[in-house]
């Protein structure tokens, strides 16, 4: 584990506060059956907002005290518990020159200096549960924001808002997996470090929670969540996808199934705004070989298995040679894609033999990307429709 987990964070006890408690909830996982798309939703008993957002989620709703954009007491911003130098803060030019871009409604928070915005949410033990929120940094240096779920056997993990992969929009959405323990559970966002200016930390926006099922593997595929429909919440009007950051176990993937490795994040896209090869979703691979996806399989030793994906493009304006590198036990396949950035999509198949009872199956992109029209916003290669199946011999 390298640098991003840090020192489980003490809870100090919150005073007692009349906030309402978010209950989150979906259907029952999904049985052994093909790739069934996730629920989307809660149930409507839950006082749950559009889009599976957290109470007042999206900060539209107003703190009951500011001094300018500093937020005065604990409990005055609806359904939060903060600490520390939180500021209020509008999208567009700011005092002093800067610029926030708010991608979700008009407002945000500004995480200051070792501040801190929690909520607490009525979740059911032992399922799998994805945070999508939006976040930008605002200042120079470096900044993460880190994310705490409490009680939780997952230890709080920071997510690095310092490189903007979305440049075109000025801001990126992330997604964040963890399993519950407990059922009433305390999520946090924070900033865990300290500038000089005490007001310095990233915006956070639009929080949304949902309940992921859990993939199984078929007779007919080995992988599971191979078209990758089951994933985090996707905001309707967000044209960036989200982000899945690095370091993510197969467990607590928001990605269920999917471990995403390395240093850099993968992008969950919609077909909504992308040009996806089948289904609703699948993942841009927008981080060169600075990130991976890969996927741990059980396997018969000496049996030969065959591996077939789809690679195409995004339609998102990302031109160019692409190349997708496939690895599956020693086996490698390099799948070329000459990318117009109009969508279209190549299916490619590799064979490989078994040397034990796991196999990892792993996928990146050998080049790095960034769109024809601004040159910096980043973007990839797509993966999709993952698919193994053993040969017969
Ligand atoms: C949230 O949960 C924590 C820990 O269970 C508790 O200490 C705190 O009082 C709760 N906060 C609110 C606002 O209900
Ligand atoms: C508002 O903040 C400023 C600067 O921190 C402080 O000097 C002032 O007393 C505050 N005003 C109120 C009404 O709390
Ligand atoms: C999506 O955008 C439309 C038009 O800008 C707006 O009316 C609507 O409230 C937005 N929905 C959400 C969930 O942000
Ligand atoms: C592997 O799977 C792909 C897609 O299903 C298929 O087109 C290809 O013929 C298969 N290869 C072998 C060796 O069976
Ligand atoms: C790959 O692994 C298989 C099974 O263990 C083995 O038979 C084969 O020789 C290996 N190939 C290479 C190129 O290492």
């Amino acid at each position: 584990m390298e640098l991003p987990w840090v020192v489980v964070m003490l809870l100090l006890s919150v005073s007692a506060s009349a906030a309402a408690t978010l209950a989150v909830t979906a259907p029952p996982p999904a049985s052994p059956a093909p790739a069934p798309a996730a629920p989307a939703h809660a149930p409507p008993q839950a006082p749950l907002g559009a889009e599976g957002l957290l109470i007042n989620g999206n900060f539209e709703t107003a703190p009951r005290k500011t001094n300018k954009t500093l937020i005065v007491g604990r409990h005055s911003l609806p359904g939060w518990t903060l600490r520390g130098h939180v500021e209020y803060v509008s999208a567009g030019p700011q005092p002093g020159g800067m610029f926030f871009a708010v991608p979700h409604g008009v407002h945000a928070l500004r995480l200051g200096g070792r501040s801190s915005a929690s909520q607490n949410v009525s979740v059911r033990p032992g399922s799998l549960y994805a945070l999508t929120f939006a976040a930008t940094r605002t200042c120079a240096q470096d900044e993460a924001l880190r994310i705490s779920v409490s009680p939780s056997l997952s230890a709080p993990a920071d997510v690095a808002v310092r490189t903007l992969y979305s440049a075109d929009t000025g801001a990126d959405t992330w997604a964040w997996g963890f399993r519950a323990s407990a059922q009433l559970t305390q999520l946090s966002f924070s900033n865990p470090g300290v500038q000089e200016d005490p007001a310095c930390g990233p915006l956070l926006d639009a929080v949304a929670i949902k309940e992921l099922p859990t993939p199984y593997p078929t007779k007919e595929n080995l992988i599971k969540n191979e078209g990758f429909e089951i994933g985090p919440q996707v905001f309707k009007n967000s044209t960036v996808g989200v982000l899945l950051p690095p370091k993510q176990k197969d467990a607590t993937s928001p990605l269920p199934g999917w471990i995403i490795e390395s240093l850099k994040a993968v992008r969950y896209i919609d077909a909504a705004h992308f040009s996806v090869p089948s289904g609703n979703y699948a993942v841009e691979l927008v981080a060169g070989r600075e990130s991976a996806i890969a996927q741990v399989i059980r396997t018969v030793p000496n049996r030969a298995y065959n591996v077939s994906f789809a690679v195409g493009d995004a339609k998102n304006g990302c031109h160019g040679s692409m190349l997708v590198e496939a690895f599956a036990g020693n086996v490698t396949l390099k799948v070329p894609f000459e990318s117009a950035g109009k969508g279209g999509f190549k299916t490619a198949s590799l064979r490989f033999v078994a040397g034990g009872v796991r196999t990892r199956v792993t996928f990146y992109s050998s080049y790095y990307h960034t769109k024809a029209t601004d040159g910096v916003s980043l973007c990839g290669p797509v993966l999709d429709q993952v698919k193994i199946q053993p040969l017969k011999v």
